[in-house]
């Protein structure tokens, strides 16, 4: 049976990369994947012809916006969901259980749903790592079984991008919590 796995891309840089870095190997590795972006990102990525070719490569619709109540859910269940790149601001709002946009209301109710592994990546820098809040947001989320990608667990998984984000070490992890 096909997995599905559920990519969400934040506003952070390097995820102008999504497709090339994680969504085009998942498939190669047999995948269904359904991508939604934040807002941000979906900005971003739309600029540059990305969600076409995200929603080209995938073979369904790219999500940023909330579908009309009255319209089906564009995307299939999913098996597993990876954040990356997540956004300081993204990973906070998860943590508070804010929902104010598809990315974190999808990743909210992943979080909530049993048997559904969610990991995340923060691309994150020292001083958003420094806010006297951050340490408990990421203990929320560990708590409530998120799978943390933080830099230093990740360092022996491969190189990664020149924009910071390891994405083949990503994507083993996701096999890892899903097998
Ligand atoms: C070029 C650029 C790069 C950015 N890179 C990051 C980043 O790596 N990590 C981060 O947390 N925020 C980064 N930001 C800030 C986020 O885009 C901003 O906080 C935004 O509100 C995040 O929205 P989102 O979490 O809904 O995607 C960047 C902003 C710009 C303009």
């Amino acid at each position: 049976m096909v997995r599905t796995l559920g990519v969400i891309g934040c506003g952070a840089g390097g995820v102008e990369g999504l497709r090339d870095g994680l969504v085009e190997p998942a498939i190669g590795r047999g995948w269904r994947v359904a991508v939604t972006l934040t807002p941000t990102a979906g900005a971003w990525l739309r600029a540059i012809g990305e969600v076409e070719r995200i929603a080209q490569a995938t073979g369904l619709p790219c999500r940023v916006e909330a579908r009309l109540p009255g319209e089906g859910r564009p995307h299939p269940d999913v098996d597993c969901y990876v954040a990356c790149p997540a956004t300081a601001n993204t990973v906070v709002k998860l943590a508070l259980g804010i929902a104010d946009n598809q990315a974190l209301t999808t990743l909210g109710e992943a979080i909530g749903t049993p048997g559904v592994p969610v990991a995340v990546f923060p691309k994150i820098n020292a001083t958003q790592v420094r806010h006297p809040a951050w340490q408990s947001h990421v203990d929320t989320l560990r708590a409530a079984g998120v799978h943390l990608l933080l830099d230093d667990q990740l360092a022996a998984r491969g190189p990664r991008s020149g924009l910071g984000i390891p994405w083949a070490g990503v994507l083993d992890t996701v096999e890892t919590i899903t097998t």
